[in-house]
Formats: structure tokens, C-alpha cells, sequence
């Protein structure tokens, strides 16, 4: 504990120091998201790196989040602590593979979730996140899009949707491997619990949710709703924030098992090193970068609910 304050005490030092800005994804270990200067779900982390004056941000999540905000920020310096936390689900669709996928559907626009690489966002129309899919979907207006690359956000989306959407077939092995029977358990243990759900969960969970929500999503329900019990269906890192914001209320995990490894690679010695070395830094090729950048600044404009 000692030594896990005196590291916060450097890096928040360091960073005064370098104008930097420590930005940190809900799934991060305690300590981490307790150091940064924002925690949040992808959305708000892309959103908060457009809008940073800083000169530098660390970014405490993984690969793709790192690139999402090299792609909106491209003068300045993005640093990711731990240089091989990646994204089980963005690595199973590549740019390649997209080109294939939209030649089988001419003209259909894609809708791509930030959970991608940035050749991939390059390929795409417009970016979605998990909080704002629905209204990305039906602001395109078209009767069949693409969603890429996860198959139970576009599945959980077409519930909302009467467009036709032609999914690839990623998903994120953490949430998708979530079953109805541990569901049915932790109900069972928790029967007065509301159950959320991250929409990345395979519909037939879904169809148990009482909610279904982006981690921000759920920690915006957990703080407004009166209800003292939660059965949280994502993963576990999100327990934290819940608990922490919400003194007088319970967390259950959906499973004890929804642990994202990438997500728990980042610690605070990564961190410190990171800031003082100035690296790893993650930097998106300008040709692809804007491309990019075009899906991600359409996703901006959608108004929200
Ligand atoms: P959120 O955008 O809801 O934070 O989700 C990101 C993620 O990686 C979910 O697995
Ligand atoms: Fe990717 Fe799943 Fe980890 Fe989120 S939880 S970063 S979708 S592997």
C-alpha cells in the first residue's frame, strides 16, 4: 500500500511536470483508475482526448483505445504503458477482411464499434461505442448497414432497429463466453438484484438484462436507480467504480470468471516508466489517420439520447 502511494505520488508529480494526462478505462485495476485524471467508457475516454489541452496522454487501456486517441489528437503525444494490451475482439477483423466483407454488400454503409483498429476505422463510414450503437445505426438511415466486428452488439442493436444489419462475426471472448446457467446462478444467489448487461453479452443474456448499458451506461444507471442490488454482467474491473460511487449499494459479478487479462496488464511501475521514458507511443499513420478520423468525427455528431 506504502509503496502503491508513493508510486501514485511520482507519476502525479511526473505528469504535473510534462502537462500530461492519464486517462483510464473502467475495466483498469483499482489503483490505476483511482490515479487517473478520468475514467470512463470508450466513448467518453475518445471524447475527453478531442477535448485535452494537454501535451501528452497516457492512455491506460488498450490498443485501440490508445490509437482512437492518436486519431483525434494527432499533435500530440499518446503513450500507452504496456505496449502488447490489446483487444481479443478488434484483432479478429483486419482491414483486409473488411474490404472483403463490404465488396459482398455493395453500397451498404459500416458501421464499425471503436473496438477495431484504425485501418479498420479507416475502411468504415462511421464508428459506433457500445453507448451510442442504437443512434449510429438509425442515423445512417439505411435500410441494410454493416456492423463490424461484433456480432452481439449488431444482434442486441437489430433488436432496436427494423434496418437490416449484416454482421461480421468478432466478438470479445469475455463477455461472449458469459452463460444463461451463471446468469440463472448469481440470480438465484441475488433474487433481488437488477441484473445489467454490457451489450457485448450473447443475446440470450441479454434477453435476462433488465438493463442493457455501456460501462459508463451502467454506473450512470447504478448512481440515478434506488434499487441496493446489482448483478453486474461485464467485466469485473467495472466493480470498482460501481462500488466506490455507490457506498450504500451491492455489486455481484454476473461470473467471476469475466476477467479481460489485456485490461489487468497495466499496473503502476508500467505507468511511472511509461511517463519517464516518454514511451511506448502509439501513433496512427496519417493517411490511414484520417480516414479514420472521418468515422470517428460522424460518430461526434450523432446526437444522443
Ligand atoms: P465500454 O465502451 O462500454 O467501456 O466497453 C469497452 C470494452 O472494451 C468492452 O469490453
Ligand atoms: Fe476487448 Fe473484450 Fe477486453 Fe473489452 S473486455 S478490451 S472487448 S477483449
Amino acid at each position: 500500500m506504502e509503496n502503491s502511494q508513493e508510486l501514485t505520488k511520482q507519476i502525479r508529480e511526473l505528469a504535473r511536470e510534462k502537462n500530461a494526462i492519464i486517462l483510464a478505462h473502467n475495466y483498469q485495476i483499482p489503483e490505476v483508475q483511482d490515479l487517473a485524471d478520468l475514467t470512463g467508457d470508450s466513448l467518453a475516454l475518445s471524447i475527453q482526448a478531442s477535448k485535452t489541452d494537454a501535451d501528452i496522454i497516457v492512455f491506460c487501456g488498450v490498443h485501440f483505445m490508445a490509437e482512437a486517441a492518436s486519431i483525434v489528437c494527432p499533435d500530440k503525444k499518446v503513450i500507452i504503458p504496456v505496449k502488447d494490451a490489446g483487444c481479443a475482439m478488434a484483432d479478429m477483423l483486419t482491414a483486409d477482411q473488411l474490404r472483403q466483407f463490404k465488396e459482398q454488400h455493395p453500397g451498404v454503409p459500416v458501421v464499425t464499434y471503436v473496438n477495431s483498429s484504425a485501418e479498420v476505422k479507416a475502411e468504415s463510414d462511421i464508428c459506433c461505442t457500445s453507448a451510442n450503437a442504437i443512434q449510429v445505426v438509425k442515423w445512417t438511415k439505411s435500410p441494410q448497414v454493416i456492423m463490424t466486428p461484433d456480432r452481439n452488439l449488431a444482434a442486441w442493436v437489430s433488436l432496436h432497429t427494423d434496418q437490416t444489419i449484416h454482421a461480421w462475426n468478432g466478438y470479445c471472448p469475455i463477455h461472449d463466453e458469459l452463460s444463461v446457467e451463471a446468469v440463472k446462478k448469481a440470480i438465484k444467489e441475488h433474487p433481488n438484484a437488477v441484473l445489467m448487461a454490457h451489450p457485448e453479452c450473447p443475446r440470450a443474456v441479454l434477453e435476462l438484462a433488465h438493463v442493457v448499458r455501456s460501462t459508463s451506461g451502467m454506473l450512470k444507471y447504478a448512481a440515478e436507480s434506488s434499487h441496493k442490488e446489482y448483478i453486474v454482467a461485464t467485466e469485473i474491473g467495472l466493480l470498482h467504480p460501481l462500488a466506490k460511487q455507490n457506498p450504500g449499494k451491492k455489486f455481484y459479478p454476473a461470473s467471476p470468471d469475466m476477467i479481460c487479462q489485456d485490461m489487468k496488464k497495466t499496473g503502476l511501475k508500467d505507468i511511472l516508466k511509461a511517463l519517464e521514458k516518454e514511451e511506448p507511443v502509439v501513433k496512427v499513420e496519417e493517411e490511414i489517420r484520417k480516414r479514420a478520423y472521418k468515422a470517428v468525427e460522424r460518430m461526434m455528431q450523432v446526437p444522443r439520447d
